[in-house]
């Protein structure tokens, strides 16, 4: 694979500024956006009042513990514009994300903070290992869901060809890749598996394609699939992160020359990492859920929010700003399988060490006699016609040794797993709603 290392030269120097410039900024900036928040958005100014706190109560970043958290529901309580923290009219873009109960969660974005996102995502995408010039295949959804959309913001601002191309018909993505020469995609990791099998089916090798760089993101992945991917490809594989309620992608992504993690763009969002139960600020390096305060948006500034995903904070190395480890779930996608906690990333691992099995998965879960049950249906690689019982029990024994859980196995025909064409559905819950 090539080095696609970006020169110094053409970091933003906040990147690679020290720890004390980089706190400087954040202080000033937080100071503003507790402020911004409090005066314009009157959810803020109630949670703030009730917990007894004020935006002239924070001195240090550390005091930023004593504002409460917000949550999911509080965007959905002011559904749709309650939120906002400017006049209808400053406001130049709205997204949503879908939401399991149907109800959208909001969010909107000044012309001056569409200018941030583009930076942060122009930023993303160079230390991925891309440069003006390089055309970008965008496979990411373009609509409401922030993806496709702020994925072009940041190609623009990079000076990318941006061939924005959205989700779908299979076929088409990989005649565009070869046929306009891409040297870098966009797209979740699922999405990319599907892509690699329509090479496949039509008879191309995708190590032969122009690709340099894949930019996963938008749902949970793991280091084994990273290797599957790059195998596949011949090219590099790095993980973006983000959510609609913070920015959308480019929140936080991993350098190209290092991929040992996410790097946040902590000039713009803030994190820290909280006891899921305690709700207790926790150290550097220690696993819990990430919360994030935006230190610079307008229109829909957002204050100690719980994402939910569950990560560590690591220090800076390729940049000087902190990094998250790669997301092992969310909070919502933890199964409790008699008494053991159980990611699909888990599971996603100990499929990928199973040679006859393609690396597509989805998991059941069924009440049987008062018992719950876990199936994880997988499928053999196309062409493979033997094998399927002796891989079946080979993955279910290693979920077994290495997750602590006994699974049951469906070994079904090849494209029999239900493929998504954007974030993967992992979990499929047939139990009885209590
Ligand atoms: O998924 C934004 C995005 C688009 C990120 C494209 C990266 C690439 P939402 O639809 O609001 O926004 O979903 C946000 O997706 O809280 C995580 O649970 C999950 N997620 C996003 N990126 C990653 C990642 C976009 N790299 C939710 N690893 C987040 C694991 C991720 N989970």
């Amino acid at each position: 694979m090539e080095d696609l290392t970006p020169s110094r030269e053409s970091l933003e120097p906040i990147e690679i500024a020290s720890r004390d410039e980089i706190a400087s900024v954040q202080l000033d900036r937080m100071k503003w956006s507790l402020r911004h928040a409090y005066d314009n958005v009157a959810f803020y100014r109630d949670s703030f009042d009730k917990a007894g706190v004020h935006p002239d109560d924070l001195h240090d970043l550390s005091d930023l513990a004593k504002f409460p958290f917000t949550v999911k529901t509080d965007l959905r309580d002011n559904y749709p514009f309650g939120m906002f923290a400017v006049p209808r009219d400053q406001v130049a873009r709205i997204h949503a994300s879908s939401g399991t109960t149907g109800q959208p969660t909001v969010v909107g974005y000044t012309a001056r903070d569409l200018d941030t996102w583009g930076t942060v995502v122009a930023r993303s995408l160079r230390a991925s290992g891309l440069k003006p010039g390089d055309i970008l295949h965008n496979a990411y959804g373009y609509g409401l869901f922030t993806g496709g959309l702020g994925i072009h913001l940041g190609a623009d601002k990079l000076g990318l060809t941006t061939v924005p191309i959205s989700g779908g018909m299979t076929q088409r993505q990989v005649r565009l890749i070869e046929d306009f020469g891409a040297t870098g995609i966009t797209v979740t990791p699922s999405y990319a598996l599907s892509i690699i099998d329509e090479y496949a089916e039509q008879g191309r090798d995708p190590r032969e394609s122009p690709l340099k760089v894949g930019i996963f993101g938008a749902e949970p992945w793991t280091n084994a699939m990273r290797l599957e991917i790059e195998q596949a490809f011949d090219m590099h594989a790095v993980d973006i992160y983000g959510l609609s309620e913070v920015m959308g992608p480019g929140v936080a992504n991993e350098c190209v020359e290092t991929k040992d993690g996410l790097h946040i763009w902590e000039d713009h969002f803030y994190p820290e990492i909280i006891d899921p139960e305690t709700g207790e600020v926790l150290p550097d390096g220690e696993l819990g859920e990430l919360v994030f305060t935006s230190l610079t948006k307008e229109a829909f500034p957002i204050i100690r929010y719980r994402t939910r995903d569950l990560t560590r904070l690591l220090p800076g190395t390729a940049r000087s700003m902190r990094r998250m480890e790669k997301v092992t779930g969310r909070s919502d996608d933890m199964i409790i399988l008699r008494g053991v906690n159980v990611f699909p990333t888990q599971i996603e691992e100990q499929l990928m060490t199973v040679e006859a099995l393609a690396p597509h998965f989805q998991i059941q879960l069924d009440r049987v006699e008062h018992k719950d049950v876990m199936t994880v249906m997988v499928e053999p690689w196309p062409h493979t016609v033997a094998g399927g019982d002796v891989a079946a029990r080979e993955l279910a024994q290693k979920v077994k040794q290495v997750v602590g859980v006994t699974v049951r196995v469906t070994v079904a025909a090849p494209g029999g797993v239900a493929r998504s064409q954007g974030k993967a559905v992992r979990i499929v819950d047939n139990r009885p709603k209590v």
